[in-house]
């Protein structure tokens, strides 16, 4: 597959120094390893590997959802991919999956979810803040998948208008809120996920599920350590990110 006009590019130097580029005749990008001429990779196929005027070998690659995700506007907190994986497959979304999610924030998860439901499937994502859905809908557009995606602005709380989904998904400040609706939302053995950095915010929602026919409450959270592999010297990163959220799942039954 070859790098055309227009495409987005994931130039790589090392793990580190990396950037999401689109492809134009004519455009230099400038790194302090020197410039790369975007003219060099037009027409090649993706992998193919390119020197800056200094000498250096930079690789330019397909972006992959994550590393589209990761390079998103962000215009609020987002989930980090090692969450997002656990939450696709907790709550088994597939090709033609109906998911609901509430917030949409910057999209970030929205862009994942849509990548896994496409191309029959759909997700109907609530956001009640307009100036945050403007800037979900250009992540949504950038990262190709807005087909796939109903942006509804609006506050969840006052309802969800799908009926039979496969799955409700609620990053936003009071889940516990909208357990109920979630609930008559989803098909007999449809999933819940909630997101919440505290654990107070787990302690009210996981309150609501048990008052509702919700079986098989579980709780995590997922801790990534990256490790730098060097001859005599293998050993985790020093620095870590120690917390982002934590995840409940649970599952409608009747
Ligand atoms: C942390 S952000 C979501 C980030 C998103 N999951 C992502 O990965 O980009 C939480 C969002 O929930 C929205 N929100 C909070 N309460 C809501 C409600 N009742 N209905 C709809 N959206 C809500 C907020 O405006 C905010 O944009």
């Amino acid at each position: 597959m070859s790098i055309n006009v227009g495409d987005y590019v994931l130039l790589i130097y090392d793990r580190k120094r990396r950037w999401l580029l689109k492809a134009e005749e004519g455009k230099i990008h400038h790194t302090h390893k020197g410039m790369v001429n975007l003219d060099d990779i037009i027409g090649k196929p993706y992998g193919t590997m390119v020197l800056s005027n200094l000498n250096h070998k930079f690789y330019a690659v397909k972006p992959t959802p994550m590393d589209l995700l990761l390079k998103m506007q962000r215009a609020t907190q987002i989930i980090y991919p090692k969450d997002i994986g656990l939450i696709l497959l907790n709550t088994g979304v597939v090709p033609g999956s109906r998911v609901v999610e509430a917030g949409t924030g910057s999209g970030a998860l929205t862009s994942i979810l849509a990548n896994y439901v496409k191309p029959s499937g759909r997700v109907y994502s609530y956001e009640n803040r307009e100036e945050f859905l403007k800037i979900a809908r250009k992540n949504l557009e950038k990262t190709g998948v807005l087909d796939y995606v109903e942006l509804k602005n609006k506050d969840i709380l006052e309802g969800i208008e799908e009926k039979q989904v496969d799955a409700v998904i609620l990053d936003m400040a009071t889940p516990w809120l909208a357990v109920k609706l979630a609930y008559d939302a989803l098909i007999a053995g449809g999933h819940f996920a909630s997101y919440s950095p505290t654990i107070e915010q787990v302690q009210k929602t996981v309150k609501e599920l048990e008052k509702q026919n919700f079986i098989d409450l579980t709780t995590l959270e997922c801790i990534v350590r990256y490790i730098n592999v060097e001859e005599g010297k293998t050993r985790p990163e020093t620095r870590m990110i120690g917390h982002t959220g934590y995840m409940t799942f649970a599952l409608k039954v009747l």
